[in-house]
């Protein structure tokens, strides 16, 4: 009797081709779905009446926080191609805050706005388990949602979880550093974020490629708009 079962279906070996070809497919899948939520978010935050200047400034931001993300994440496998993605959308609980802010003059007895204070307490308070929520709703994967959670404190991330928060959490603040402006000198750089870069594997000088990097493509992206 034979050992071999001659019509058994065999599994065909891709070649290399067919891997690399597919490994291409799905970047590029992924890169069409970041495409799509950039233009999206975009028209969004600059388009919709109302949302005011804090929306200019969370786009530039969020482009900021994408660029420096993904080239944080982009040796942090499997996280190589969600960099962008997760830098973009780290913020996206403040878009929610910013539509409820704009709405709240309407339910004001005499029509005035909140006060920046008030706004930037519910902002601290709520946008990143805001942020967390609704990509769980548009069925982002638990880990990716949970990074959104956690991206002020990426500590507080699970194991699966932790070397994506810890890259969202530093692009976010080199995304901040840059706004308040890039020393010169690398060595006055802050502490928290010299160390954070450290966890991530990234000393000063790569930190502040990083950031240059960043720059240079929120200049390119914005003449884009
Ligand atoms: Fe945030
Ligand atoms: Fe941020």
């Amino acid at each position: 009797m034979h050992d071999q079962v001659p019509f058994a279906r065999r599994r065909r070996v891709p070649s290399e081709v067919e891997c690399l070809s597919k490994s291409k497919r799905l970047e590029t899948r992924a890169w069409a779905s970041t495409l799509v939520v950039v233009v999206a978010l975009r028209s969004t935050l600059l388009r919709s009446p109302g949302l005011g200047e804090a929306a200019h400034r969370l786009w530039k931001h969020s482009l900021l926080a994408a660029s420096a993300t993904q080239e944080i994440a982009s040796e942090l496998p499997p996280w190589e191609t969600a960099g962008f993605l997760a830098g973009l959308l780290h913020d996206l609980g403040q878009l929610v805050v910013l539509g409820f802010v704009a709405e709240l003059p309407a339910w004001q007895e005499d029509g005035s706005d909140p006060s920046a204070e008030t706004v930037d307490k519910i902002l601290d308070a709520t946008h990143a388990p805001l942020g967390a929520m609704v990509l769980a709703s548009w069925g982002f994967p638990e880990a990716f949602c949970e990074a959104v959670l956690t991206h002020h404190d990426s500590s507080q991330a699970t194991e699966n979880t932790i070397s994506l928060a810890g890259a969202m959490e530093l692009g976010h603040r080199i995304a901040n550093q840059i706004e308040e402006g890039w020393p010169s000198d690398c060595g006055d750089l802050p502490e928290f974020l010299i160390s954070l870069g450290a966890r991530a594997g990234l000393d000063v000088d790569r930190l502040a490629d990083v950031a240059a990097e960043a720059e240079a493509n929120l200049e390119a992206l914005t003449k884009l708009s």
